[in-house]
């Protein structure tokens, strides 16, 4: 802790971006809040994503206030050192540590916030923050204006125009650099370790928790601080709700498992779905489903590269799915017409993906004035195509509660992409392979 930072400079480059932008603003960053979960326990702690972005402090009770410039300023308010709070709760920085160790131009106790922001807003043309993210800091923050614009007699001039921080924050966190790559592959591969292990652990007769214990198990072990989200551990027909989270049904013979899981690492989220047989072979329906999976998988692979717009992949492996889904008599009638009419959408209702980062589903826009954008190098974002069938006369028994995704995380490459999550197994053969091993 008396260390600089590894990333110290990462996190000063990113404020003194967001400085340049801000030109003759102030912006005010605060952390996330701790939350109760009953009486006196907390929810653990999460700091807030934009924060962390700029800061890469992780303690709660933090705010972050950028003046804009050339290089502008940073200046972080935290908690004071207290031996009695720490010997309970663990260490803190205090600011003269958290001055050094992040290299902020000043920093003062969070207990002095009020009295000293003040002067800063003073003379400000801008406030830049979350708008409406947090009635508590809507309202402290149209106090603090308030304030300023009580002592205009003095000659002081008040801000005059609100703006949203996250416009720019979102463009900015979009664009993945070195350093977060290089976290994202990490949790990516933690997040493959553990699907493995998912996969060589499951039976018949398990219960679906069992498995999610497997999957927490592999990502504290390798590393990871928490699941970047619910993880879903979905046994037959509970893959076909697709947020299912109970996770507390027994896995039969003869159904498939369906697991959304990825870790968070360093505070970025790996995000990976993969559906295997319980009892570790592929029945004929389950193939030809999945095989249809993995081909829309492919198609929308193909698809990803620097300048494709965003919707390129996503319109591939409907094309291919819905093809598929005529194939099987799932759908009739013409591909064409059942694009149109999006007749597909019965039996795959969600898109292809999304971006990813510090949030699993990231910050950054899909359209820009109107049109969905391009992909560009250093943005990550999830493939996830899937199939879900619930049981119905009109659909052929075999395929009956049959839910199945594929999800992998991508960067995009100056020549086309790279799978951060390519040491999951995937292929049919592979899954395979790997259960009987584990038997
Ligand atoms: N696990 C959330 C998602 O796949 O979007
Ligand atoms: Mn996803
Ligand atoms: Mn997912």
């Amino acid at each position: 802790m008396n260390t600089p930072h590894p990333l110290q400079q990462v996190f000063r480059d990113r404020r003194q971006r967001l400085c340049a932008r801000l030109q003759d603003g102030i912006a005010i960053l605060p952390t996330a809040a701790e939350k109760t979960r009953n009486r006196d326990a907390h929810y653990p702690y999460r700091f807030d994503s934009y924060f962390y972005y700029l800061t890469g402090f992780t303690e709660p009770e933090a705010v972050l206030v950028l003046i804009g410039g050339n290089p502008g300023q940073s200046i972080l308010f935290c908690r004071e050192k207290d031996e009695l709070r720490e010997t309970w709760e663990g260490v803190r920085h205090g600011p003269a540590l958290a001055q050094s160790r992040f290299a902020f131009d000043a920093c003062y106790p969070i207990s002095e916030l009020d009295t000293r922001i003040n002067t800063w807003l003073a003379n400000q043309h801008s406030v830049h923050y979350a708008l409406g993210d947090d009635a508590a800091w809507d309202t402290r923050i149209q106090h603090w204006l308030s304030r300023v614009r009580e002592q205009v007699r003095t000659g002081i001039e008040a801000p005059t125009r609100l703006v949203d921080v996250r416009q720019v924050l979102d463009e900015m966190r979009v664009i993945k650099d070195t350093s977060e790559l290089d976290i994202m592959r990490r949790a990516a591969a933690i997040s493959a370790q553990a699907h493995q292990r998912a996969m060589q652990h499951t039976r018949a007769g398990r219960y679906e928790y069992e498995i999610e214990a497997e999957l927490l198990y592999a990502f504290r072990r390798g590393g990871a601080h928490a699941p970047a989200y619910t993880s879903i551990v979905a046994g037959g027909a509970n893959a076909c709700v697709l947020h299912y989270v109970s996770n507390d049904a027994v896995l039969r013979d003869g159904d498939l498992l369906l697991i959304d899981a990825g870790c968070e690492l360093d505070g970025y989220a790996s995000d990976i779905t993969r559906t295997f047989p319980v009892n570790g072979v592929f029945s004929g329906a389950q193939r030809s489903l999945y095989a249809l999976v993995l081909a829309a998988q492919e198609a929308a692979f193909q698809a990803i590269q620097p300048n494709a717009t965003w919707n390129a992949p996503h319109d591939a492996a409907v094309r291919v799915l819905t093809q598929g889904m005529l194939d099987l008599g799932l759908l009739q009638g013409s591909l064409d017409a059942a694009l149109e009419t999006e007749s597909y959408r019965r039996f795959y209702m969600h898109r292809t993906g999304h971006w990813l980062g510090l949030d699993v589903h990231d910050a950054g826009t899909y359209k820009q004035a109107g049109q969905w954008r391009t992909l560009q190098t250093g943005m990550v974002l999830t493939v996830e195509p899937g199939i879900y069938i619930r049981a119905a006369d009109d659909v052929p028994t075999a395929f009956h509660d049959i839910g199945i995704r594929i999800e992998d995380d991508v960067v995009i490459t100056p020549k086309g992409h790279e799978v951060l999550t390519h040491a999951t197994p995937k292929s049919m053969d592979d899954i395979e392979a790997l259960m009987r091993a584990a038997r």
